[in-house]
Formats: C-alpha cells, sequence, structure tokens
C-alpha cells in the first residue's frame, strides 16, 4: 500500500522516516552487542549518562516513595520546587524570577516542546545553529514552525552573523544549547552578548530559547556563562537528565523572567501547554525528591578526564577535532562522507552518529559517557577505521 493511502497524518509520517541517525546507530549498538557480545563492541552514539547517581539522590527516591503520595499535582509542577528554582535563578541574576515563572517539564524535551508550542503560530521561523541537537528540527515542526539553519563558526560556536543574516520578519525564535551537543563547544559571555546585540536590533521582539542540559558538565576550571543577563526576551530550559544521571526519569523545568513581554500571557500559553500536550504536569515523585536536593548534581571530573583521553587517541589516529568544553561528546572531522564512515567505523565494531544528523556533515559525534574501557576499544577499532579508509 503507498503511503498516500494509509489512513494516518502524512506529516508526522514524514518526520518520523526523518527521525535522527542517533537512535538507528544505537539500534546497530545493540545488534553488534547481541552478536559479537557487549565487550566486543565500542558503542558512542548515544549521551546516555553513566556515572552512578549521588546517594542523597536515592535517599530521597526512598524517602519520598515512603511517603506514599501519588496523586495529580498543579499542572505547572509542585510548588515547593518552582519555588526554589525561581530563587536561585533570581540569586544568581540580575533578572526577577519568581515561582510563577517555572513549569516544571518531562525533561528538556518536554520543556522545548511546550517552550515551541506557546511562542509559535504556523509558519513561524526558529533558528538552529549547526551543529544543532538532531531533534530540534523535529520539535519545530511538531510545533507548526520552520526550522531555518544558522551556520556555526568553525569552532562550532553560534554565529552573530549568521545569526543576523538568518532573520526574516517570521522569525519567532532562537534556540542555543551552550555547552553543544554534538560539539561540546562553550559560547562564552562576550560571545552572547554579541548574540544578544544581534536579536535587540531585530525589527521584532526575537525569543532566545536557552536549551541548558548540560551547563553544570563543563571543564579546564570554564563556567557555563548565564543567560539570563545576558538576553532580554529569554526563556531557560533546564534538565536533570544528564546532571544527575536520569535521563530515564523524564525531569526539568522552564524558566522565564518576569519582565520579558507578554509574561502572564505566556506562562499561561506554557502551561496550558504542559497539560494539552498530554504530559499533564512533569512526574510526581520526581518533583518531591528534586524539592528535597535541589542543587544536587554528579562531578563532572570522571567525564573530563575521558574528554581527554579520547581526545588522544582520535588525533593519534589522525582527525582533526575541536577540544570540547563541556557535555560529553567529542565531534571529529572526518574524511569523506560522514555516513559512510560511520558505516566503515561499524563494520568495525565502533558506533559512532554522523555528523549531517546534526547538521554538519564531515564529521562524526563520540559520546564518552561510557567506560574507560570502552574508550580504549574505540581507540583500537578507530585506528582499525583509518586502515580501511579508501586512499585517493
Ligand atoms: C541538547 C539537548 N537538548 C535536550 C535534550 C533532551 O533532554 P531530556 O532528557 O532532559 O529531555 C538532550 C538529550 O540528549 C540534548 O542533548
Amino acid at each position: 500500500m503507498s503511503d498516500q493511502k494509509l489512513p494516518l497524518s502524512q506529516e508526522t509520517r514524514s518526520l518520523a522516516l526523518a527521525s535522527p541517525g542517533v537512535r538507528r546507530m544505537f539500534e546497530r549498538g545493540r545488534e553488534l552487542a547481541a552478536r559479537y557480545g557487549a565487550d566486543a563492541i565500542a558503542d558512542l552514539s548515544l549521551g546516555n549518562p553513566d556515572l552512578p547517581v549521588p546517594p542523597e539522590l536515592t535517599e530521597a527516591l526512598v524517602a519520598v516513595a515512603q511517603e506514599a503520595r501519588h496523586g495529580y499535582l498543579p499542572n505547572a509542577g509542585l510548588p515547593e520546587l518552582r519555588r526554589t528554582l525561581a530563587d536561585r535563578a533570581a540569586r544568581e541574576s540580575r533578572r526577577p524570577v519568581t515561582a510563577e515563572g517555572v513549569v516544571v517539564t518531562v525533561g528538556a524535551a518536554g520543556g522545548l516542546a511546550i517552550a515551541l508550542r506557546a511562542l509559535l503560530d504556523p509558519g513561524d521561523e526558529v533558528i538552529l545553529f549547526s551543529p544543532y541537537f538532531s531533534e530540534y528540527p523535529l520539535y519545530v515542526r511538531l510545533a507548526g514552525g520552520c526550522p531555518v539553519v544558522a551556520e556555526g563558526d568553525r569552532e562550532h560556536l553560534p554565529d552573530p552573523e549568521a545569526l543576523r543574516a538568518a532573520i526574516t520578519p517570521r522569525t519567532r525564535a532562537v534556540i542555543l544549547d551552550n555547552p553543544n551537543n554534538p560539539s561540546g563547544s562553550l559560547a562564552d559571555a562576550e560571545r552572547l552578548a554579541r548574540l544578544a546585540a544581534v536579536l535587540d536590533a531585530a525589527e521584532q521582539p526575537i525569543w532566545l530559547i536557552s536549551d541548558e542540559p548540560y551547563a553544570d558538565i563543563v571543564f579546564d576550571g570554564l563556567r557555563t556563562p548565564p543567560v539570563l543577563d545576558a538576553f532580554t526576551n529569554v526563556i531557560v530550559v533546564r534538565s536533570w537528565s544528564k546532571t544527575l544521571s536520569i535521563p530515564g526519569e523524564r525531569i526539568g523545568a522552564v524558566l522565564v523572567p518576569a519582565d520579558v513581554p507578554a509574561f502572564p500571557e505566556l506562562m499561561t500559553n506554557l502551561i496550558f501547554a504542559n497539560r494539552a500536550l498530554g504530559f499533564v504536569h512533569a512526574p510526581a515523585i520526581w518533583q518531591r525528591v528534586l524539592a528535597r536536593v535541589p542543587d544536587l548534581a554528579v562531578d563532572p571530573a570522571p567525564y573530563e578526564r575521558r574528554r581527554n583521553r579520547l581526545t588522544e587517541l582520535v588525533r593519534a589516529a589522525g582527525l582533526d577535532v575541536v577540544t570540547p568544553r563541556g557535555a560529553f561528546y567529542l565531534f571529529p572531522a572526518v574524511p569523506g562522507d560522514d555516513q559512510v564512515f560511520a558505516e566503515l567505523a561499524a563494520a568495525q565494531r565502533l558506533l559512532v552518529v554522523p555528523g549531517s544528523s546534526f547538521g554538519r556533515p564531515g564529521h562524526v559525534r563520540m559520546a564518552y559517557c561510557v567506560a574507560d574501557e570502552v574508550i580504549e576499544r574505540a581507540g583500537t577499532c578507530l585506528a582499525r577505521v583509518m586502515k580501511e579508509l579508501p586512499h585517493e
């Protein structure tokens, strides 16, 4: 039966079929692991954090489970947690952030979904900087918008000039993730100020959606510069998936300072979207847990050590790579077609994701949230891949 005749949404089907390479490579890794054994492959495909959760988190989870409270919560989230998150954001910036400006969400993915739904009308444009998180174009399209790509610079950082050139009268929002997935690049405060100046000079108000799941995973003594002080019309999307190693639990938050234009209407839209997209609200048990341990995070030092080692192995294999400053991804340039390279790598039992999934061909993404021995194995597999490459 041809797709035309299927009694289904053609729009959703085309998005589903276009879905990115990350999960495909992850599935491939599972097949290879079943065939050869997990200790014969180096699966660097998925950003699934492997560091153990802090013991205080497990203690809080047990305590909350014993309370046995499982009823619905307000759609915007548990009042104590909203207040705690707002107080911290207000302390760390010069902006007025109050509990009314916080919505607890189903991870950053849920936060992005409601932010886009709250902002976009059909056909509105959303600017993404390449390389971008591979799900962004799908989220934008599902919210009725059109993704527009602004090329990042050679260090994979958002480029203010490319941003200026991408703005049209239909631009409603820009998504920034800092540090960046897939490259680990970290924009500094000066870069954020230049991006903000471009948005402030635009003819219409443009929202900056700051997607920050990796904000607390930064290396070399650096800090992620705060966006609340840099951008005027800003919506911050937070997540505990990576900082607490709990991506399966689906918990995050959206924060909006009270001095943005149309604040009450925006909050009404966000809270409505949280309910009506089917989330109703974020998982109650995790809201109660986080209200008990709001400042907890895993120590990112093991990621930094692995960043150092994998960078060394990749360079020793002859590939160029920009040193990542945060998150847990390496994004080396590869010779030839990145999809062909990823296939050659899979044949050598090394799973990586082609850069074209992130809007930047000619690269591959390696997730180093894996055990040290997997990183060593990846180095061995990569050396074999480099030998197999066709020579010109
Ligand atoms: C840049 C970026 N944004 C959002 C997400 C989604 O995170 P969450 O698990 O909080 O929904 C991810 C997950 O990998 C990500 O890398």
